[in-house]
């Protein structure tokens, strides 16, 4: 599906119009993700996942949609899903760094990965949320699951 990435790409941060902005989201590429991983850190999910730059870059370029939002030149927000384009899409990675947090800029990723998302006609929009941030998705229009059928993870502890 890179045709989504090309498309919207055009309108991407290196496009004029978008120069005059002070605050743009867009479809990330290759050459903006060591930005992303800076902003991923801050979340502290790394202590988790252990991962290096490269395996960050390599595991990122594996989804089929990635965003993010520049204020003035600097990456400052992101996010991603991966799908398989027809029933199943989850998102992941909504992540802004700290000092911009609170101003607009999570929603924004989170609509603009619904917009893609929605452009390809997936059935079903997933997500788990971080530990606090519902409320932050329900406004958004997510919905949790019935505590009877919630989302599981296996436990890798039991192998
Ligand atoms: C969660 C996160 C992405 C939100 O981004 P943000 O830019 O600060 O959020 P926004 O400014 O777009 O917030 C939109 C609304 O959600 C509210 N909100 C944001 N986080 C919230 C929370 N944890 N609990 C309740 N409301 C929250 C805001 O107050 C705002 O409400 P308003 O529109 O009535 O003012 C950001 O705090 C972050 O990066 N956190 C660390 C990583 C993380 O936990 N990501 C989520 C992964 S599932």
């Amino acid at each position: 599906m890179s045709g989504y990435s090309q498309k919207v790409s055009n309108t991407g941060p290196q496009n004029p119009s978008w120069a005059d902005m002070n605050r743009a989201t867009s479809i990330l590429e290759l050459e903006h993700l060591q930005d992303a991983y800076k902003v991923w850190l801050s979340a502290g999910w790394n202590d988790a996942y252990a991962l290096g730059e490269s395996e960050f870059v390599n595991s990122w370029m594996a989804s089929p949609v990635k965003v993010g939002t520049w204020v003035d030149g600097q990456l400052i927000a992101i996010g991603r899903a991966n799908t398989d384009h027809i029933m199943y899409s989850m998102i992941h990675d909504v992540v802004v760094a700290p000092p911009f947090r609170g101003n607009g800029h999570g929603s924004a990723i989170v609509r603009e990965l619904l917009n893609i998302l929605k452009g390809m006609k997936v059935r079903s929009i997933q997500l788990m949320s971080a530990k606090g941030q519902v409320p932050f998705y329900e406004a958004l229009g997510f919905r949790s699951r019935p505590h009877d059928g919630p989302g599981m993870e296996y436990d890798w502890s039991a192998s």
